[in-house]
């Protein structure tokens, strides 16, 4: 299967630090490598609804959630590109992946087995100058992929406040340059270990 990069980017503002982190990095990607970016914001979620023990639920056809749900299962990789808010990912970012809960148990849409052996990545950046503080992060997109047997890239760290800040970030552009070139291991809950 040819590699093919989903973006999600889930600023609550345009042209932000994450995305423009998130770029950096795709313009490396070797040019066979498609890529499809989804604007969170611009493609807004409709509140996420805990449906899964509901036996009537179908596949949604049309809107922003067939949208994700189509592009997310078409994607080799999936790379998460969230700010930094609260220590977390953004509000955009987390109901994207509620929606994943739902989708694990929607019928015709066998979305553990598809997705299991795919890679999620991820993206972000923040205010703070030391980047530990984003762990809860890190943990939300490594445990993620861990629960759905998928292997994960890491996360891609950016200094800014501003739009435009992480431009000024010399290391996270060094890191952007050969981030997504990096191997990707199986991942692993802690307690694995
Ligand atoms: C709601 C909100 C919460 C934030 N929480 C944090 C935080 O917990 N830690 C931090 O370092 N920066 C935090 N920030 C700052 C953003 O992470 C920072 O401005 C980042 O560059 C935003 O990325 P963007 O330009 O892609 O939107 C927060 C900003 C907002 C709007």
């Amino acid at each position: 299967m040819s590699r093919r990069f989903l973006f999600v980017t889930g600023s609550s503002r345009p042209d932000g630090n994450t995305e423009l982190l998130a770029r950096r990095a795709a313009e490396q990607l070797p040019a066979g490598v498609e890529q499809q970016w989804i604007d969170l914001a611009a493609h807004p979620l409709p509140d996420f609804e805990d449906l899964r023990h509901d036996a009537d639920h179908v596949r949604p056809t049309e809107g922003n959630v067939a949208l994700l749900l189509d592009a997310t299962l078409a994607a080799t990789d999936i790379v998460i590109a969230s700010p930094l808010y609260w220590y977390s990912v953004s509000a955009h970012t987390k109901r994207y992946l509620d929606y994943w809960s739902g989708w694990l148990r929607t019928p015709g849409v066998d979305f553990k087995a598809t997705m299991a052996g795919r890679t999620l990545w991820g993206v972000t950046a923040l205010a703070h100058k030391e980047q530990v503080v984003a762990d809860p992060l890190v943990g939300t997109l490594n445990h993620s992929a861990a629960y759905m047997g998928m292997s994960f890239g890491g996360v891609l760290l950016g200094n800014g406040s501003k739009p435009g800040d992480v431009l000024h970030d010399a290391e996270a552009l060094t890191r952007a340059k050969s981030f997504f070139a990096r191997e990707a291991p199986l991942a692993r809950f802690p307690y694995d270990d």
